[in-house]
């Protein structure tokens, strides 16, 4: 299978055979043992990082090189014509004709969709704000297959900061679509965003389990720690559902049995996205250390991290067999050679012997409209480039009626709905408002802003 030409925004970007062809890639590019090949002779990687990176930026770097091209870059935005205020589809349109392929870390999200969508070249997502960071999840698959064999059927906690780390959103809705049971445990007020639950949940067949008691004690207990500063973690299950339906059906038998966990995924506290007033969070944050390890529970957990972390692995479990994060840091080369490799076309990927899970259930409706309502995501690379970007949402809930941003995935309830056939507008809860056919519908905030774009009131409330 070819990926020639294709850009890696999200991880649902690529379907899992592809997936599984990148991974089987990568296995041959480790086989060479990093000596250079001449696969990408000639080709020119652009190399942007507008955040800081250590692993993400040197082996992509690192990957190019092995392949025989070359890289140019930026890693400051205050070094490019970003900081006089040019726009990321103005600087994608011009590096696409300096590079063949685009790496981009932005802390706008979204920023790296806008740059697939001007520059005419691949685009890979190297983390952006809190949104995705795709490649990390492929070696973090990479780690696990590694050393499991399979995803399928595993039992992986997520745990931490779920609500900025960018990677586990990523790595969620891999896991989901492999078929593994996810536990979240977050700390306190970092739950993952509802819009992560929602899709795993009505696109990747997940089961959402809220579960309360001894089920969960144990291990939360643990990470949460003792003390003052002791943090008691939500915990979430979301497990392999068997038919769409179930997802939409809250489940009553919350007592979901764990006995243990096949990998812990640590994250740390995103400091660098939160307001001085969430600061405190830091104090009660989870921390693995030997004393977690020896909990029954986790004895054969494999411990990643997506680096680089602060207090939340201590030192003194780098050297327990368990702990896999420099080797899944170290697998960033071979999986990045692969892909790359595979976006300029100068590989084919191999199908997967086997048949892989179904995967998107749901298509949902897009709206794409720049009278109305627009994304409230204060981080969202719409909101910073509105002069260029037209509000675009899928349209992922219906009571309420519930707008998903293409950009950076933040959901948001409009109150207005407004047809643009007869000019009218009606409240959302109206029954008229659902007979209007989403390319007929603009959705508006307020009734002020309805009446400031010509539109007129609908003439009494029909509830739904
Ligand atoms: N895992 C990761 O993205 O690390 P860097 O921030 O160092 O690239």
């Amino acid at each position: 299978m070819s990926l020639a030409g294709r850009s890696l925004v999200s991880i649902n970007d690529v379907s899992n055979g592809e997936v599984e062809g990148i991974l089987s890639l990568a296995n041959k590019m480790r086989d060479s043992k990093g000596s250079k090949l001449d696969l990408c002779q000639g080709k020119i990687l652009a190399s942007l990082f507008f955040e800081p990176s250590t692993r993400t930026r040197l082996s992509f770097e690192a990957a190019m090189q092995r392949l025989g091209g070359s890289v140019i870059g930026a890693v400051d935005t205050k070094t490019t014509s970003l900081s006089k205020g040019e726009s990321i589809a103005d600087m994608a349109r011009v590096v696409g004709k300096y590079a063949d392929i685009i790496v981009i870390r932005h802390p706008w999200e979204g920023a790296a969709r806008v740059a697939a969508e001007y520059a005419g070249v691949p685009v890979i997502n190297a983390g952006d704000g809190s949104h995705e960071h795709p490649t990390q999840t492929l070696c973090d698959i990479y780690t696990i297959k590694k050393a499991r064999g399979k995803i399928k059927g595993l039992t992986i906690a997520l745990c931490g900061d779920l609500k900025y780390g960018r990677t586990t959103h990523s790595l969620a809705y891999m896991l989901a679509r492999f078929g593994a049971t996810i536990v979240f445990y977050s700390s306190p007020g970092l739950g993952p965003p509802e819009y992560v639950l929602r899709k795993l949940t009505t696109e990747y067949n997940g089961v959402l389990r809220r579960p309360t008691g001894r089920n969960l004690s144990s291990v939360a207990l643990a990470l949460g720690g003792s003390g003052k500063a002791s943090a008691t973690l939500d915990a979430i299950y979301v497990t392999p559902g068997t038919s769409h339906d179930l997802a939409l059906i809250p489940d009553l038998r919350a007592e979901v049995d764990l006995k243990g966990v096949d990998a812990l995924y640590m994250t740390r506290l995103q400091q660098e996205r939160f307001s001085d007033a969430q600061g405190d969070t830091r104090k009660a944050y989870p921390v693995v250390d030997k004393g977690v390890l020896k909990r029954k529970e986790l004895k054969r957990a494999l411990v990643l991290h997506p680096l680089p972390r602060l207090d939340e692995i201590a030192c003194e479990i780098d050297a327990d067999p368990r702990s896999m994060y420099f080797e899944q840091a170290a697998h960033g080369v071979a999986v990045r050679m692969a892909l790359i490799a595979l976006l300029l076309g100068m590989q084919q990927a191999e199908a997967p012997a086997e048949r892989t899970l179904p995967e998107v259930v749901t298509q949902p409706e897009i709206y794409r409209s720049d009278l109305g309502s627009r994304c409230e995501n204060p981080a969202c690379v719409s909101v910073h480039e509105a002069r260029y970007i037209a509000p675009e949402f899928v349209v992922c809930g219906n009571k309420p009626l519930t707008l998903r941003c293409v950009y950076c995935d933040y959901e948001k309830q409009p109150n207005y709905v407004g047809n643009l056939k007869s000019r009218i507008y009606y409240a959302c809860q109206d029954i008229r408002a659902g007979q209007i056919k989403v390319s007929n519908s603009v959705f508006f905030d307020s009734e002020e802003k309805a009446q400031e774009r010509g539109f007129r009131p609908s003439a009494k409330a029909q509830q739904r």
